[in-house]
């Protein structure tokens, strides 16, 4: 399936090295700490490139040594401690069998309660295994996994991302017994991740944490300018095409260097054909915006007067440290500190606007940003 891509600016999930700019001090220092033992957090804002990091380095991990089980879950849309378990399950199970058979005869009974159903996967007929998980043993099949991956005896890591979902399960707290399950399995590391960095960095920094203390953390930042052009290059130039640095540096720094957006921009540029200059950039955004516009406007729609009228001050303002200061309230005319208060903490929630660690509000979505600046006064008059 190798070099199978149409497009070498992947714009969805993990491809293989040759796609994959830079991030060379990041995964080194993964592999460092992870393949000596060390647990690990990686965060960042949204879409930077967490999940594509922790693919990479595993990607990396398994070409220097076959024989490491990599595991990796995102549990963003589980509800409950049994809907990750499930997924668990679905990861790992079966993946360790041994050749040994004391290991073998051990692990056979091991998940006699487990039913293992197999389905197909719609679009391309891949078989998948998933496990019916009573609700009831979850806590028990959860401890089972981890006896699983201790029995193999093979060097395994196991990445959990969206990991701050797990505080939103009803009932038993997950990461204690996640916790409590793993701590002393010598032949497993854990990485962690997620985009709700204060969650994070909560659940890893507070004694009142289970997990306080056991992890070091990996934050990401956007991937370099000139690693970056010198990465889109190296695409462009298969096409007899080139982008200059002057006009690299516009499409960055438009979307901040987040790293899908650029990626995004990348991608719609490689397909088209011509001389890519400052006019084919602005086109190109143009036209991704243009495709989203009835998903903002529906956002938009669904928004109080309150909300709407704070989000597109942020978006014109673009960064905004106090959102209830006298002098923003001012300058974008909107109503009370305690009524912004409330708009910022529902936007926040929602997504939409991200605070970043330093306590600074921006839109979440660079392309949505530029579209709410265009059409400021227009939402304005609402
Ligand atoms: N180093 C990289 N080189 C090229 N593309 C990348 C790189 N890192 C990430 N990407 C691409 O950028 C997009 C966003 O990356 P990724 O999903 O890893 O971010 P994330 O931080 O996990 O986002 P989220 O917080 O939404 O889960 C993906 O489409 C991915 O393919
Ligand atoms: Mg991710």
């Amino acid at each position: 399936m190798k070099n199978m891509i149409n497009n070498p600016f992947v714009v969805y999930g993990y491809e293989g090295p040759e796609f994959f700019c830079d991030r060379r001090e990041e995964t080194d220092r993964f592999i460092n700490l992870v393949t000596n033992g060390n647990n690990i957090v990686v965060m960042s804002p949204r879409r930077l490139g967490k999940t594509g990091l922790i693919h990479h380095a595993f990607h990396m991990m398994r070409e220097r040594d076959p024989e490491i089980a990599c595991f990796y879950i995102d549990i963003f849309a589980t509800k409950s401690l049994e809907q990750m378990v499930q997924l668990l399950a679905g990861a790992i199970v079966g993946k360790l069998d041994s050749k040994k058979q004391s290991i073998q005869r051990k692990l056979s009974t091991m998940f006699r309660s487990l039913r293992p159903t197999m389905n197909f996967d719609a679009l391309d007929g891949t078989p998948t295994v998933s496990f019916d998980i009573v609700p009831e043993q979850s806590q028990a099949t959860l401890s089972q996994i981890f006896k699983y991956i201790e029995l193999s005896e093979k060097r395994c890591y196991l990445a959990i991302d969206e990991f701050q979902q797990t505080l939103s399960y009803p009932g038993p707290s997950a990461d204690a017994l996640i916790r409590s399950f793993t701590q002393f399995i010598p032949n497993l590391t854990l990485i962690f991740s997620g985009s709700q960095q204060h969650l994070l960095s909560e659940m890893f920094l507070s004694p009142k944490h289970p997990f306080f203390g056991s992890a070091s953390f990996l934050s990401l930042k956007e991937i370099d300018e000139k690693e970056y052009l010198h990465f889109a290059n190296g695409f462009f130039s298969k096409q007899k095409r080139s982008l200059s640095a002057e006009d690299f540096h516009e499409l960055y720094s438009l979307v901040d260097g987040q790293t899908w957006f650029v990626q995004k921009i990348l991608n719609r540029l490689y397909s088209l054909t011509g001389n890519i200059d400052n006019g084919s950039i602005i086109t190109v955004v143009n036209q991704i915006i243009d495709e989203a516009e009835a998903g903002y406007q529906q956002i938009c729609n669904l928004l109080t007067v309150n909300q709407l009228q704070l989000l597109i001050a942020i978006a014109a303002a673009g960064k905004v440290k106090s959102p209830t200061s006298g002098e923003f309230i001012k300058k974008y005319d909107l109503p009370s500190p305690s009524s912004i208060k409330l708009a910022i903490d529902t936007l926040v929630d929602r997504e939409l606007v991200y605070r970043t660690t330093d306590n600074i509000y921006i839109v979440y979505d660079r392309f949505f940003n530029i579209w709410l600046k265009r059409n400021y006064y227009a939402l304005h008059q609402r």
